[in-house]
């Protein structure tokens, strides 16, 4: 809930009490009370005296006792609005604010559990919210393990798009509200410089350090440099711990190039990466990327510093529960074909099997093919779209071929250079959109739908 919001509720209990909706004056201070602002400050800022606004203040939670039943006055306010409206998650950081302002006021409280939970700030504004959530169960156990017990400070969760990246890590991060004292999700979706993602994390901090003064002193480091505020943010993650996310964290590599190559305006997350490892604090960053780059991986397999958990596919039917399907026996069948992708199976195959084969997947299997839709197509498309020219060539000769192929045969009939070829192969697994077989020799071999696309386009 944001300050309009909080607004929109007060001035409707305000209405039902006077018949009278909120003055200026009156939104004002409630506004400024939640930035943390004293009654002199806001006097001073808006040329009244101390004492109107003082009387102003009371007047107000006057009414807001007699309409919700309780004693309220400007320590408890927050408190309680939050507790009458109930809202548990979303916080932004003026709700982040609202927190800190009551727990400083109501530290005697001895209700320690509720406490403890109400000092946690989180910011999951950005993550979807999930209803059913199936299966992967060992990569929750690993990703409790990377962080819980092996302390590893940069994670990646990385994988073909629509594989269940994104759901994978807001259950984990559902299921760990309470072990976090910050909790940030950043879609990088329309990615921002490093310098205004890391003013939006210090809004947190800023928080963190605030005790009723002015919000705005502690807005300084809007005029810093970068490395001023790295190191601020650097001090947050060492005095609580943090989990940070950064989904689609694909967008700050170049389009059209080989995988995982930062755009330049975005080369200083390189540096985060690298100082998440190297420097020493509590917190944990996890990326979700389509593609990985040499800072998620773990070359040193003794030095756990950094750890990747690749998504395959599903292999169960529960994603295909509730969702109007018959012929339960032939449901595994039907994830193989579509590889386990929860985002084809849920999305686009099961409402097409509902209504037009009357949600007979025998029938649907039947025909045969690998059906794309059209949603489907679009969504391959991008994929396609963002590889280099090396990379289309190889995808567009794997997709001749229904079996694995060796190195050398590719080779013979494609015309590029043996480094073009390596660096072409090694860049599609970095996307994981080529499976590797190791026999006598390699043998690579693209993702069906894949080739199933390129082949008919
Ligand atoms: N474990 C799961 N249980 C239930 N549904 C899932 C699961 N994983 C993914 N999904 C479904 O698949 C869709 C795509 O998953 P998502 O996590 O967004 O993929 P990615 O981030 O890898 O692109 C989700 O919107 C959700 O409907
Ligand atoms: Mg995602």
């Amino acid at each position: 809930m944001n300050i309009k919001e909080m607004l929109q509720m007060v001035d409707h209990w305000v209405f039902a009490e006077t018949d009278q909706h909120l003055d200026d004056l009156q939104k004002t201070i409630i506004e400024e009370i939640s930035q943390g602002k004293t009654y002199k400050q806001i006097a001073d800022l808006y040329g009244y005296h101390e004492n109107y606004v003082g009387d102003e203040s009371r007047k107000l939670f006057k009414i807001l006792s007699e309409k919700l039943g309780e004693n309220i006055n400007k320590h408890n306010f927050f408190w309680t609005f939050e507790r009458v409206t109930d809202h548990s998650q979303g916080f932004n950081v003026i709700n982040a604010n609202l927190n800190l302002c009551h727990n400083h006021q109501t530290s005697n409280n001895n209700n320690s559990n509720y406490h403890k939970q109400k000092s946690n700030f989180k910011d999951l504004t950005l993550a979807p919210q999930i209803f059913k959530f199936y299966n992967r169960e060992t990569e929750l156990k690993n990703l409790n393990n990377y962080i819980f017990n092996q302390n590893i400070k940069l994670i990646s969760v990385l994988g073909l798009s629509g594989i269940g990246k994104t759901y994978l890590v807001k259950r984990f991060v559902d299921l760990n509200l309470d072990n976090f004292e910050v909790i940030i999700w950043k879609s990088l979706k329309y990615p921002k410089s490093l310098d205004l993602l890391v003013n939006d994390l210090l809004k947190i901090s800023n928080v963190e350090t605030y005790h009723g003064t002015s919000l705005q002193k502690n807005e300084t480091y809007l005029q810093k440099s970068l490395d001023d505020k790295l190191k601020q943010l650097f001090d947050l993650f060492t005095q609580k711990k943090c989990l940070i996310i950064f989904d689609n964290i694909e967008t700050i590599f170049i389009k059209e190039q080989f995988a995982g190559q930062y755009q330049t305006k975005f080369k200083d997350y390189q540096d985060l990466f690298t100082m998440i490892t190297e420097n020493d604090h509590q917190s944990n960053l996890i990326l979700i990327s389509q593609e990985s780059c040499a800072e998620m991986q773990n070359l040193d397999q003794d030095l756990t510093i950094v750890k990747c958990l690749e998504l395959s596919g599903l292999n169960d039917v529960d994603i295909l529960t509730n969702l109007g399907l018959k012929d339960e026996d032939s449901w595994l069948k039907l994830v193989k074909l579509y590889q386990g992708n929860p985002l084809y199976l849920k999305k686009y195959i099961s409402p097409l099997i509902k209504n037009i084969f009357a949600g007979k997947v025998t029938d649907f299997l039947q025909e045969n093919t690998l059906f794309l839709t059209e949603d489907m197509k679009s969504h391959l498309r991008e994929i396609f779209d963002r590889l280099s020219l090396i990379e289309k060539q190889i995808v567009t000769e794997l997709s001749k071929f229904d079996q694995p192929i060796s190195r050398e045969n590719l080779r013979q009939n494609l015309d590029l250079s043996f480094m073009d070829l390596v660096m072409g192969l090694q860049s599609l697994k970095q996307r994981y959109l080529l499976t590797k077989i190791e026999e006598e020799t390699v043998l690579f071999s693209l993702s069906p739908i894949l080739r199933e696309y390129v082949k008919k386009s």
